[in-house]
Order: C-alpha cells, then sequence, then structure tokens
C-alpha cells in the first residue's frame, strides 16, 4: 500500500477554480479512529456553501470538502473493537473527521461508522448518509410515524428523495409534494414512486390551495427542504396544532404569525447537531441512524437511492457537482466514485 493518496483540495474559499488535484499522506489514525478507503463519495450543497466561504464552513478546518463516504475499513485504532480491516461501511462525515470526502482515504470516530447495507453498491451506500440522516430526523421530528397526512416541500432533492421513501415505507396515506419542472415530477414519479396527483407544481400560483385540494386540507405534518418562499408557504400548508419542521432557514416575523395563528410547532433541524456535543456517545446518535436505514435496505422495506454516477475521483467531477448543485437542478444524489 502506498502511503500516500490522491485528494482535490481547495485551494482557497471562492469559485471552483480553486479545487485542484494533489497526492498528500495518508490521515494518521487518531485514538477511536477508524481509517477508511473510499469506494465512493456523494456531493451536497453544503459543499459549495463551505467552497463559498459560508457560515457552515466554521468548523472544518481541512481543505478537503465532501461529508458522505463508502468503502472498506484500512486499519482500526488498537482501542477500537467495533470494526476490522476490511470492513464494508458507511459513514457521515463530518468536522470531526481528519478531512472531507474528497479522497482516497479519511480517518473518521468510529461512532460515525456504520456497517455497509449489504444490498447496496459503495455508490449507492455513499448517497445516504448525510440526506438520509437529515430526513430521518425532520420526519422524526414532524411525527410522521404517527401522522396521516404530509407535505414535503423540495421532493426531489437529495434530502427530499429520502424523505419520500422513509414516508412511504411509513404508508403516511396523504403525501404531496412540489415539483417546478417536467424531470423533477417525472423523476418523483418514475424513481420515487409517487403518482401523478401527489405532486403540485410550485410554479402556479395557486399551489398553497391546491396542495391543501390534494390533501382535504392543511397538512399536519410539513417539511420544508427549500426555504424562503417556499417556507412561507410551508406555514399556510401547516394545520392547527400541527408540526413544521425546516432543514434550511427559521420563519421570518410573518411567517411566524402564520404559525401562531396556528398553534403550530417548529422544528429547526441540524444534521450536524450531535457532531457539536463534547460527548462521544452523542455521537454515536449518527451510526444507530445509519444502522437502522440499514436494516430498513437490507430489509427491501425501502427500495436502493435513485443516484448519479458522475465519474471517478477528479477535479473535473468536483466542479460539475458543485456547479449543478449550485443551480438546483438535482434529482437524487450526486456520486463520485473514489
Ligand atoms: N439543516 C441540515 O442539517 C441540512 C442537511 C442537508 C441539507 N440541508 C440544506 O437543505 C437544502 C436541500 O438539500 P438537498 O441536498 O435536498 O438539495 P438538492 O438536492 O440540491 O435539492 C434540489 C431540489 O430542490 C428543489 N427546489 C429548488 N428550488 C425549489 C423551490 N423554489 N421550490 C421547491 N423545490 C425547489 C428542486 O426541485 P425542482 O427541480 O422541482 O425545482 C431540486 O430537485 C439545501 O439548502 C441544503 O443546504 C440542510
Amino acid at each position: 500500500m502506498s502511503d500516500t493518496m490522491k485528494a482535490i483540495v481547495l485551494r482557497a474559499p471562492g469559485s471552483a477554480d480553486n479545487f485542484a488535484a494533489a497526492d498528500l499522506p495518508l490521515p494518521p489514525l487518531r485514538p477511536g479512529d477508524v481509517r477508511i478507503r473510499l469506494r465512493a463519495a456523494s456531493f451536497n450543497p453544503v459543499d459549495y456553501q463551505i467552497r463559498k466561504g459560508g457560515p457552515e464552513g466554521r468548523l472544518v478546518s481541512s481543505n478537503i470538502l465532501g461529508r458522505d463516504l463508502s468503502g472498506t475499513v484500512d486499519s482500526v485504532h488498537a482501542d477500537l473493537r467495533d470494526f476490522r480491516a476490511g470492513d464494508e461501511v458507511f459513514s457521515y462525515v463530518c468536522h470531526l473527521a481528519s478531512s472531507g470526502t474528497y479522497a482516497q482515504y479519511v480517518s473518521v470516530p468510529a461512532e460515525l461508522v456504520a456497517k455497509k447495507p449489504a444490498c447496496l453498491s459503495h455508490e449507492q451506500a455513499a448517497s445516504v448518509p448525510v440526506a438520509g440522516i437529515t430526513a430521518t430526523m425532520a420526519l422524526a421530528k414532524v411525527g410522521a410515524e404517527r401522522t396521516s397526512s404530509l407535505f414535503i416541500a423540495g421532493g426531489a432533492g437529495g434530502v427530499g428523495t429520502f424523505a419520500i421513501m422513509l414516508a412511504r415505507q411509513l404508508g403516511i396515506a396523504n403525501l404531496v409534494t412540489p415539483a417546478g419542472n417536467p424531470r423533477s415530477r417525472a423523476y418523483l414519479m418514475e424513481r420515487c414512486g409517487l403518482g401523478n396527483g401527489q405532486i403540485i407544481d410550485y410554479k402556479a400560483s395557486d399551489f398553497v390551495a391546491q396542495a391543501m385540494k390534494r390533501n382535504g386540507g392543511p397538512f399536519s405534518a410539513v417539511v420544508d427542504l427549500v426555504g424562503g418562499r417556499m417556507l412561507g408557504a410551508c406555514t399556510q400548508l401547516v394545520a392547527i396544532d400541527g408540526n413544521l419542521a425546516s432543514i434550511t432557514e427559521a420563519p421570518n416575523q410573518d411567517d411566524f404569525e402564520t404559525l401562531f395563528q396556528r398553534n403550530a410547532s417548529f422544528h429547526p433541524i441540524g444534521a450536524n447537531a450531535y457532531s457539536l456535543s463534547g460527548d462521544r456517545g452523542v455521537w454515536r446518535r449518527y451510526r444507530a441512524m445509519l444502522d437502522h436505514l440499514s436494516g430498513l435496505f437490507d430489509s427491501g422495506a425501502i427500495r436502493p437511492p435513485p443516484i448519479a454516477v458522475l465519474g471517478p475521483l477528479s477535479v473535473e467531477v468536483v466542479k460539475k457537482a458543485h456547479a449543478l448543485l449550485e443551480m438546483s437542478a438535482v434529482q437524487g444524489k450526486l456520486v463520485m466514485t473514489c
């Protein structure tokens, strides 16, 4: 095994032209770490937000971006019993890891690592952690297990794809999501199993009324994955005593007033929240969620996630993924082989 690895580094915040290929030393194994030889990584909007110098990057010290991986354990720290070299794993990689995932190797605290679902390829498994964990947390907050109606704003995106898969698995009777173009509508029907009647054109001026009509009234659970005006629409769609979760931003004053008028609860979702704890026991919640998702895939309760594999670890692939995500023009998840 070589003692260097290939990685894509960000030489300075700003343009995607600042990405460059580099040969770097393998990351060291810290106490509690698992070192993973990546087979695939996936992309998330937070990647370009950090690249541009946004506040999401304030905890990140590495110039290698990327938060999702699937791969093979290369070595484990002597104090660990949970994993062995050769195990196939996937992981939610945040600022606690040696670097991001645009690389061939990364060392990750074991609490953030789980055994890869056996039925998924590395490319499919790499698409799961950020989007699957975020969707899991959002659905838990809106009480998806007990609701009969759920509106998911942004259903065709990465997080939305997982939210829809999990909501369908729960058997929620009335599930509605908007789409802004024929490509997203086709994706939701062909890849996510929704019927035409479950999809609203969010560019229609009366789209809130249309959504209400599809449901026969407001929704007891609403998940916002878009923000801005769509979050405002979500506050209008939530029922009296209902629950609204957003993964994007806080409601403005007018939207908050709408929530007051419904006695509705607002839940901000931060997928990285557990990583901010100093207690490694709290970090373990990531593995618990990944294990749960694994079980759903391997039991056949949910189908393999739809993905688009853009190509191998390279500046070109990273730049292409960032360009597509910045246009908000992605259905499902974009993946890179490593
Ligand atoms: N809080 C957290 O922990 C957390 C975690 C993950 C992600 N996020 C954030 O959540 C957002 C979504 O993440 P993602 O990975 O799902 O992004 P994504 O995959 O880039 O989402 C793309 C989707 O957004 C939809 N969309 C864009 N504008 C829309 C609008 N005005 N109304 C309705 N849908 C619209 C698009 O559908 P159409 O093609 O139909 O327009 C597209 O399919 C991002 O801002 C991301 O930074 C937060």
